[in-house]
């Protein structure tokens, strides 16, 4: 049991995360009517607006479910893992909890490899076949025929999405006139731009983070590239439009969730969120909330924390009514929900249209 702990928590240490056993007593240890969840966030680094908001809603929601968590039994180890956001960290994290038997719930991992793991991994979002396609159709139906792809190759997020865009988009009588790679962390894309630009492409897709792509939209403009940008999930953060300012303008990217949606259920969350965090909530934050409750209602479903029964109920979960829709589990551990299309306008995400599976 100790090795479990343990390797688990070097695996936190290893990729800048918060390693948060969710309810501790001041001890150190679990009380005795306190179950241990990790919870793994990227709080610093490329990606750290992500971790940060799936904290904001995980712990919201842990919150929420107290007295369900409360009642259930204590062990002086982690019974439950929530996490990662960033595809690549899910998919570092996976193989561990699979062989240690602990669930593990990803609230944002989109690439399909990081549930293929093993059968204890799961996640409440869609997958990247969708959201290429989402993004593929709804360039072919504006009318862009010719996309330029720009990827991290770092990621396995941006490798997937890109090659899930290309499919669809090549398929239905698009053309990817030009392909260009990076690695996170690179602030400099004028090569691949110039290359790019030479192709001359209605739109460009990039799959990447939100650091990268805002960066490339400052340098895009800087070499008179005009034509929309277009972008998945891994643009939802506030820094994007910090960092790429007037250049983000017009430009479209996949996502879980709108903030303005006026469904009750969303406007309900945005305002108790936006009470207890004085911010709105991005996509991490209600994801990670699903997460948490998901998780909640399956060990209440279980009535232990064991994990083969903890497993089993998360597996059976269906027609859960989550933040960001109505959440079913199916054989392969994985969401199918719709996705929306955002548009930045005035340094804002705009709600377009959402896009059903
Ligand atoms: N889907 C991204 C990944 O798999 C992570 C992400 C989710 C980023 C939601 C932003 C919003 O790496």
């Amino acid at each position: 049991m100790k090795t479990r702990l343990t390797r688990i928590s070097l695996l936190a240490a290893a990729l800048p995360l918060l390693w948060i056993p969710s309810c501790k007593d001041a001890g150190g240890g679990p009380a005795a009517t306190e179950i241990v969840i990790g919870e793994v966030a990227a709080l610093t680094g490329g990606t750290a607006t992500f971790g940060q908001g799936s904290h904001a809603g995980t712990q919201m929601a842990v919150d929420e479910a107290g007295t369900v968590v409360k009642k259930l039994i204590s062990r002086e180890k982690a019974v439950a893992i929530l996490g990662e956001v960033a595809s690549s960290k899910s998919l570092e994290m996976a193989p561990i909890c699979q062989k240690a038997g602990i669930p593990m719930i990803s609230p944002a991992s989109t690439n399909p490899k990081v549930t293929e793991v093993g059968d204890h991994i799961f996640r409440v979002c869609f997958i990247d076949p969708f959201q290429g396609t989402v993004m593929a159709k709804f360039a072919l139906a504006r009318g862009w025929k010719k996309v330029a792809i720009v990827t991290d190759v770092k990621q396995d997020y941006s490798v997937g999405l890109s090659d899930f865009f290309k499919k669809y988009y090549t398929a239905n009588g698009g053309t990817i006139v030009s392909e260009q790679s990076y690695s996170s962390g690179d602030k400099d894309f004028k090569a691949q731009l110039t290359a790019l630009k030479g192709s001359a492409p209605d739109a460009i897709f990039a799959s990447g983070y939100y650091n990268e792509a805002g960066l490339m939209a400052v340098q895009a403009h800087e070499l008179g590239i005009t034509v929309p940008m277009l972008g998945g999930d891994g643009w939802d953060s506030p820094s994007l439009t910090q960092v790429a300012g007037k250049a983000m303008e017009g430009n479209f990217f996949s996502n879980h969730f709108a903030a303005e949606d006026a469904s009750p259920i969303i406007q309900d969350f945005v305002k108790r969120f936006t009470a207890k965090h004085k911010s709105t909530p991005d996509a991490m934050a209600a994801l990670g909330y699903d997460s948490m409750m998901i998780l909640a209602a399956a060990m209440k479903k279980a009535g232990t924390t064991e994990g083969k029964a903890v497993r089993d109920a998360i597996a059976s979960t269906k027609d859960y009514q989550g933040i960001t829709g109505k959440i079913t589990l199916d054989e392969k551990r994985n969401a199918t929900k719709p996705a929306v299309i955002l548009t930045i306008k005035d340094g804002k995400f705009v709600y377009v249209e959402t896009i059903a599976p």
